[in-house]
């Protein structure tokens, strides 16, 4: 089972303006991130290049991104080719990945979440784990691995629909559905539990493992209400996970 990027494409790119999006996800990646700049940053399942262009604009020196679908990489080419900041996209499987380079950030958001197997999850890992300068580290973004029925239905506060297909344990999916302006869109994620992402991190050689606390933009905050972000924050639906050798 699988999430086909290839039909979801330019729709995807729709999502960013849900809520959780833009004042949770976004807000914790780039507070993980840090100062980008003169670094060199390698975004794996980089879909049409959202996140890599914001941190090529913020200054970083080398931007690649990666991908396993060839529309969401057309995509990305194509927002490069209407303004070109000198990022490079290409089309990977990340499980299967040669090392591209030595980065000194890797950004993962939503890959290991498409991982099928414990065995597929620890080869994206070692991937990483190949792409990374000496001292370098990697941010994901992940469906929150301790995920209970609460936190799927704090989600649902923010708009987006999170139904588990099977009971909830290790190595079972979730259907999300995001409601956008031309129709809805849904996902298919693999829940993991934290020492299942642990063991496939630390079986690629990453000893230094933190996950952030959950945040939430002051201004999502005015603009919503503090009600509003109350069970999404008490119950979050995704989790941000650093690591390093
Ligand atoms: C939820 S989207 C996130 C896109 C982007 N990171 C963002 O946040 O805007 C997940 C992306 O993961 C990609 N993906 C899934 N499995 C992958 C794999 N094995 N290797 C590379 N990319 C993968 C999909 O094609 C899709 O573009």
């Amino acid at each position: 089972m699988t999430t086909d990027y290839n039909q979801i494409g330019a729709a995807f790119g729709e999502t960013k303006g849900t809520s959780m999006k833009l004042y949770a996800e976004r807000w914790m990646m780039f507070n993980a991130l840090g100062d980008v700049s003169g670094k060199a940053v390698l975004d794996l399942a980089c879909g049409d290049g959202d996140y890599l262009r914001a941190i090529k604009q913020l200054g970083a020196a080398r931007a690649v991104g990666v991908d396993i679908s060839e529309k969401m990489i057309e995509l990305a080419r194509a927002q490069e080719a209407q303004q070109p900041l000198g990022i490079e996209y290409h089309v990977r499987n990340v499980a299967q990945l040669e090392p591209l380079g030595e980065f000194d950030i890797i950004t993962a958001v939503y890959l290991l979440v498409y991982a099928a197997t414990e065995e597929e999850l620890t080869n994206m890992c070692r991937a990483i784990a190949a792409n990374l300068a000496p001292g370098g580290r990697c941010i994901a973004a992940l469906t929150h691995p301790d995920v209970t029925e609460e936190h799927l239905a704090a989600a649902q506060t923010t708009g987006v629909t999170i139904v588990p297909n099977e009971p909830i344990r290790n190595g079972s999916t979730i259907t999300i559905t995001i409601p956008l302006p031309s129709g809805e869109i849904q996902l298919l994620n693999y829940l993991w539990t934290r020492e299942t992402y642990e063991r496939a991190l630390k079986a690629s050689g990453f000893n230094t493992i933190h996950w952030h606390p959950v945040a939430v933009d002051p201004e999502g905050i005015r603009r919503f209400g503090a009600e509003y972000w109350q069970a999404f924050l008490a119950h979050p639906p995704i989790a941000i996970v650093e690591f390093q050798r």
